[in-house]
């Protein structure tokens, strides 16, 4: 009913909770007080032995004891708010810097709903969970005991009774749980499968209206919503049931305590006045377990949540050593890849990429090009086979080290909204306006910013107020700007107008004289003059040479290149 594991996650949250648990305590030991107090006052009255002094007495006890136990309700009060605003802060940061160490590929561990998702209601119900449910479980233990102790002064029997009727509460809770553990995991999937099913839907609108497939879509999310609903309702039928049971336990369990005490006093082994000390004490053993129970089943959603935060935190953290990188080799030896354990996307490959080289990566589509784009630029990981940068296995390179030294520019850069500015600072923040202009004139993008306002031009999410080819050539100048030792293009010109697609290539051409650079691209005629090509089929290599060397060989190349080129000249004539 513990995990060990979720208090090692917020070690802090330790004296909040001992502190609770001693108010709760101390608070007890008040009531405990009282009862005492006003079980002395009714028996005298009872016996008709009362006197005023007495009266005044218990009164100004009770008001002490009931002004105590309001302080003390308010420090167990606040020492829950402290522990539950202690596990939002540090579980809520731990996840997210976990999210920028795992970079793009917490995708591979929980969907992006599942992330939103679990980061948010997720920890707010672990925040019950430490906040209350900790807490009261310990002091759930403690309070019975405390009154055993109290009670064996006078009847030991009837504490015994007592003591042991608590447990049939936890007993009652285990049973439960082995059935509630099943259908909160089922719910808790439901749950985030709905929402993965929302946020595609919301990120697709625009395609499904052209499709016209919107409606269709609200059917499939109305059985998702209808589905959630259900297992919602089994959740709290199964809550409700459970609570049932430790009413009737609680109250039925006070009930025989308070028979018993009345058997004892008519047979004399009770004094009136502890007689009627167990009956106002009797409840007091079983409601601290009879909360615990109903704080269980939220905490229970917690700790199911839970299992998917672990899932997040236990990914393995990328390596830590640095890069010292000086214009070497990219070397890649008997490279597989498999996205689902079972089919190879890539299928040994071996290559080496050079320096001051520009090695272009051609293949028909789903040949893997941008399968090795990705485990070049390390968004994916753990291939088998080694990947050697410069001499040292890419794997025990930190993944800050490697992206000071890489940069990687695909079809779908993003634009973030801001200034022009803002988004050409991203790779190097040291750049000043000189050199954004000098990026911007040779992406043939600072006339048309000259226009607007300059560096100061307003960019929309996405750059959504540029056009397609704009847009890439501004990811081309920050791409420039932040002046890495390797290039990394997977199609970089793929979708844009045929003057952006020239200018690019020129560009990655002037820069292939400097630094490493890999062009993926479907149109062979970009990649004619590049020094080393890699044809790709089927996830394996199977050619690379120049394109003087590659035609010569008569290959698949050659294929290609005379299929494009057909077609390319049959445009022209028809043009
Ligand atoms: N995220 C992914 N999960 C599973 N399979 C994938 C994923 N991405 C690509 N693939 C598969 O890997 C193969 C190679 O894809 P990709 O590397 O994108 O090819 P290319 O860039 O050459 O068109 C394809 O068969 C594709 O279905
Ligand atoms: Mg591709």
């Amino acid at each position: 009913m513990i995990k060990k594991e979720l208090i090692g996650l917020v070690p802090e949250t330790k004296k909040y909770i001992v502190l609770n648990i001693g108010f709760q305590w101390l608070g007890l030991v008040v009531n405990i007080v009282m009862m005492y107090n006003i079980a002395l006052l009714l028996a005298q009255m009872i016996a008709g032995t009362f006197s005023h002094e007495l009266l005044l007495q218990v009164l100004v006890v009770c008001v002490g004891c009931i002004l105590s136990r309001m302080i003390l309700l308010y420090g167990a009060n606040r020492m829950a708010y402290l522990s539950s605003k202690q596990v939002k802060d540090k579980l809520r940061k731990k996840i997210y810097q976990k999210l920028l160490h795992l970079q793009g590929r917490y995708e591979k561990i929980l969907s992006t709903a599942q992330v939103v998702q679990v980061t948010n209601e997720g920890v707010e119900q672990l925040e019950t969970y430490f906040g209350a449910y900790l807490p009261q479980f310990f002091y759930a233990i403690l309070a019975p005991i405390t009154l055993f102790v109290v009670f064996s002064f006078f009847d030991w029997t009837i504490g015994l009774v007592l003591l042991i009727g608590v447990w049939l509460i936890p007993v009652s809770i285990v049973l439960v749980q082995r059935w509630a553990k099943k259908l909160l995991s089922r719910y808790w999937d439901q749950y985030t499968t709905m929402g993965d099913t929302f946020l595609e839907n919301l990120q697709g609108l625009t395609t499904l209206k052209i499709y016209q497939a919107d409606e269709y879509r609200h059917q499939l999310m109305n059985k998702e919503a209808e589905k959630f609903r259900k297992i919602t309702m089994k959740v709290l039928i199964m809550q409700l049931n459970s609570i049932s049971i430790m009413d009737l336990v609680a109250y039925g369990g006070a009930a025989l305590g308070m028979l018993i005490a009345i058997a004892h006093l008519q047979d004399g082994s009770l004094t009136l006045m502890q007689g009627i000390l167990v009956i106002l004490l009797a409840a007091d053993f079983f409601l601290p377990m009879r909360t615990l129970g109903s704080f269980f089943h939220i905490a229970m959603n917690g700790m199911a949540a839970s299992d998917k935060i672990f899932k997040i935190l236990a990914a393995p953290d990328p390596a830590k050593g640095g890069l010292n990188f000086e214009l070497g080799d990219y070397c890649l030896q008997d490279v597989s890849y498999s996205y689902d354990g079972e089919k190879k996307v890539l299928d040994e490959i071996n290559v080496t990429f050079k320096s001051g080289e520009l090695s272009a990566i051609v293949g028909e589509s789903g040949s893997g090009k941008s399968t090795l784009a990705a485990l070049l630029t390390k968004q994916l990981i753990d291939p088998q086979g080694d990947m050697i940068i410069n001499g040292r296995l890419l794997k025990e390179i930190a993944d800050n080290d490697f992206y000071a030294h890489v940069t990687y520019l695909s079809h779908q850069s993003y634009i973030f909204k801001g200034s022009v500015r803002d988004n050409l600072q991203l790779g190097n923040i040291a750049i000043d306006d000189k050199m954004m202009w000098e990026a911007l004139e040779k992406v043939k993008l600072a006339a048309f910013l000259r226009q607007m306002d300059g560096l100061d031009t307003k960019l929309n999410e996405k750059g959504s107020n540029l056009s397609g080819g704009q847009q890439q050539r501004l990811a081309l100048a920050r791409a420039l700007l932040a002046d890495s030792d390797i290039y990394i293009f997977d199609e970089a010109t793929s979708n844009i107008d045929v003057e952006s697609e020239e200018l690019i290539i020129k560009n990655i051409y002037q820069l292939a004289k400097i630094k490493m650079v890999i062009m993926i691209s479907h149109r062979l005629a970009n990649v004619v003059a590049s020094d080393h090509i890699v044809v790709m089929e089927q996830g394996k290599i199977v050619e690379q040479g120049s394109h003087q060397e590659l035609l010569a060989h008569d290959g698949c190349y050659k294929k290609l290149w005379e299929a494009q080129k057909a077609l390319e000249d049959g445009e022209e004539d028809e043009a």
